[in-house]
């Protein structure tokens, strides 16, 4: 079926009917006469109309979640709670179940509309007033898995809280909405950019600089123990969609990467001043690609004609290395693995999560947000054992194991579908969280 496209007035009825626009139903060919299922929006107050053949196939992947995940199960109920099925009677109108349009306010004055491969129903009215919001849609799509991040921080009203990873404060401002007026929120970014984010608010206070300095950091401000304490890693979509910073395989712009603008190492110092080994070594540690040695070897061939300077430079010195029809997945690792080197973001991740231990206080939770397998193997590491090396320390009397944290989360907490379709960067998030002792 081709992507439904239109807007369209219609008039709901007083027994709650209204007529299926002709021009859509052209759109819906045979599959009109299959019947559709009507469901809430869960980010809207709309509702919205799924083609049956559509709907079966949300459903088959619904169905492979595991709904021992908290955070898949609740999406699921929440999401197919009040789904019911609907058919057009034989002069093309269709009833909108009374529950639903109570849901989505509709009153008479119906709009219905063409998106993607469903098709939405708004009130006419709250359509408009959607339209005429100022959304952020970049704010939206950083919120990476955020009510599993709310649920598990579980946020004492007066508690004090950290968000080692500010960005478009996104996850920050969530936690200032269940904080009470006497709880504070610490937030750390080393970029400048994320200053302009800044939150005004009282108990909010940004701190710009590496989240390695923890401790430091928050005795400055009197701070020695918190509630709770959240890390969304990686790169923000701010940082990724500024051509000048470099981030991104998108753009031919300097590799510079730094999230840091003050520090000493770009991604070109890197590409250019490595050895042929240290190349090597952080390309297989961080891109886990089989053929490091071959990439590091282009690139000294490459630079002892001429500085790699730009994205473009870099992608026609290794291009013997990539392979075709991956060219994307491929560049895509040789990019991260640069950035973390650039930004020593494991060495960074260490240190933290290693202070965590000490500035949580008991009953203070560890939630982390990862993208990379490093990053999620130091915070397992740290939640299992208390350490990132994973060690488990034994008592000395009974040989017992001695724990730091109380898991919550067995298995990593993963997006659920809707997320990762509203945000492709969702797709690789892996969420943990413990408890400290
Ligand atoms: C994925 S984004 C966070 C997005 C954020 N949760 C939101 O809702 O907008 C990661 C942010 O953490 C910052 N960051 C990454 N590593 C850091 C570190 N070691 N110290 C401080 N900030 C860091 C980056 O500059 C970036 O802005």
């Amino acid at each position: 079926m081709a992507s439904l496209i239109g807007e369209y007035d219609c008039k709901v009825d007083a027994k709650g009917r209204f007529m299926f626009p002709i021009d859509l139903r052209k759109q819906l060919e045979a599959v009109f006469e299959k019947g559709f299922v009507i469901n809430r929006n869960l980010h809207q107050k709309c509702l919205v109309l799924y083609p049956m053949n559509e709907w079966e196939k949300l459903n088959k992947k619904l169905s492979k979640l595991n709904r021992l995940i908290k955070a898949n199960d609740v999406f699921v109920r929440r999401f197919t709670g009040g789904a019911t099925d609907v058919q057009a009677d034989q002069s093309g109108r269709l009833l909108l179940p009374k529950a639903l349009g109570d849901y989505a306010d509709i009153k008479a004055d119906l709009k219905v509309l063409g998106s993607n491969n469903v098709i939405e129903l708004w009130d006419k009215k709250l359509y408009e007033d959607f339209l005429n919001q100022d959304v952020d849609i970049e704010q939206l799509a950083q919120d990476v898995l955020l009510q599993a991040c709310i649920d598990y921080l579980n946020i004492q009203p007066n508690g004090v809280y950290v968000d080692l990873t500010f960005g478009g404060g996104g996850h920050s401002s969530h936690i200032l909405k269940s904080l009470g007026e006497k709880g504070k929120l610490f937030a750390f970014d080393q970029d400048e950019d994320a200053q302009k984010n800044a939150l005004k608010d009282p108990r909010f206070t940004l701190i710009p600089h590496n989240f390695r300095y923890l401790k430091n950091y928050l005795r400055v401000y009197g701070i020695t123990k918190v509630n709770g304490i959240l890390g969304d890693l990686g790169v923000s979509s701010h940082q990724f969609d500024d051509a000048d910073r470099g981030f991104s395989l998108r753009f031919d712009a300097e590799l510079d990467m730094r999230m840091n603008k003050k520090s000493e190492l770009s991604a070109k110092t890197v590409l250019n001043a490595y050895t042929e080994e240290q190349l090597s070594k952080l390309f297989r540690e961080y891109a886990d690609l089989n053929q490091a040695y071959k990439l590091s070897k282009l690139i000294v061939k490459a630079r002892a004609e001429k500085e790699i300077v730009t994205t473009s430079d870099l992608k026609t010195a290794i291009a013997p290395c990539i392979p075709r029809f991956e060219e994307n997945k491929y560049l895509a690792r040789v990019f991260q693995a640069l950035r973390m080197e650039v930004n020593q973001e494991v060495e960074a991740l260490k240190e933290c999560l290693t202070q965590c231990v000490d500035v949580l206080d008991t009953n203070g939770r560890l939630v982390i947000i990862s993208y990379h397998s490093i990053e999620d193997r130091l915070s397992k590491n740290i939640m299992r054992s208390g350490n990132v090396e994973g060690v488990e320390h034994k008592d000395l009397i009974y040989g017992r194991g001695t724990k730091v944290f109380k898991l919550l989360t067995s298995k990593p907490v993963v997006p659920g579908e809707e997320e990762i379709k509203i945000n492709t960067r969702a797709r690789s998030a892996k969420l943990r969280a413990a408890e400290k002792i």
